[in-house]
């Protein structure tokens, strides 16, 4: 672990390995929010995307690897307090309205990570390790695709949740 950093390469791998917790924290998170969701769609999204963030982890382990240099996870406070706002959310939440906190949690979480590899991608070009920026790529067009179905699926349900509150009330 770093002490002081005193090259752009110590801030990369320090990053990296923050990629790596942020990813295990994700994987966590998912799983978690999978077993909470209440429709079967929405499970299956987290299920989808836990998949994809397994190939993510062996992505980013495959970077140091690439680059000669031993696995490290770095911490990830962001990851973590994520994952804790949204559990103790959900705790406070009606039933009925828990898939809204789960997609919010996972939305945020989605976005975060697109920054971090963003960075990522623009530091390891910057290096000239296309190996390991297009590794890194890969997981940023993942997160990228994740955000956008997750974005869709919050977007109908929240629609559907004031059309539903919003209607006179009806016999069941
Ligand atoms: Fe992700």
């Amino acid at each position: 672990m770093f002490e002081h950093f005193n090259t752009p390469e110590e801030i990369f791998s320090f990053k990296l390995g923050s990629a790596l917790s942020m990813e295990r924290d994700s994987l966590d998170m998912l799983t978690q929010l999978q077993s909470q969701a209440q429709r079967p769609e929405l499970a299956d999204l987290l299920r989808e995307h836990a998949d994809e963030t397994r190939q993510q982890i062996a992505n980013v382990e495959q970077c140091f690897q690439l680059l000669g240099e031993e696995v490290n996870d770095s911490p990830s406070p962001t990851t973590k307090g994520l994952a804790k706002e949204g559990a103790s959310t959900i705790k406070k939440t009606d039933v009925s309205l828990v898939d809204d906190v789960v997609l919010a949690g996972a939305l945020e979480t989605e976005h975060y990570e697109i920054a971090v590899y963003e960075t990522l991608v623009m530091n390891a070009e910057a290096r000239g390790t296309k190996d390991v920026a297009s590794l890194l790529r890969q997981n940023l067009e993942q997160e990228v695709a994740a955000a956008g179905k997750i974005k869709d699926m919050a977007q109908r349900i929240s629609r559907e949740g004031i059309a539903y509150r919003k209607a006179p009330h009806q016999e069941r």
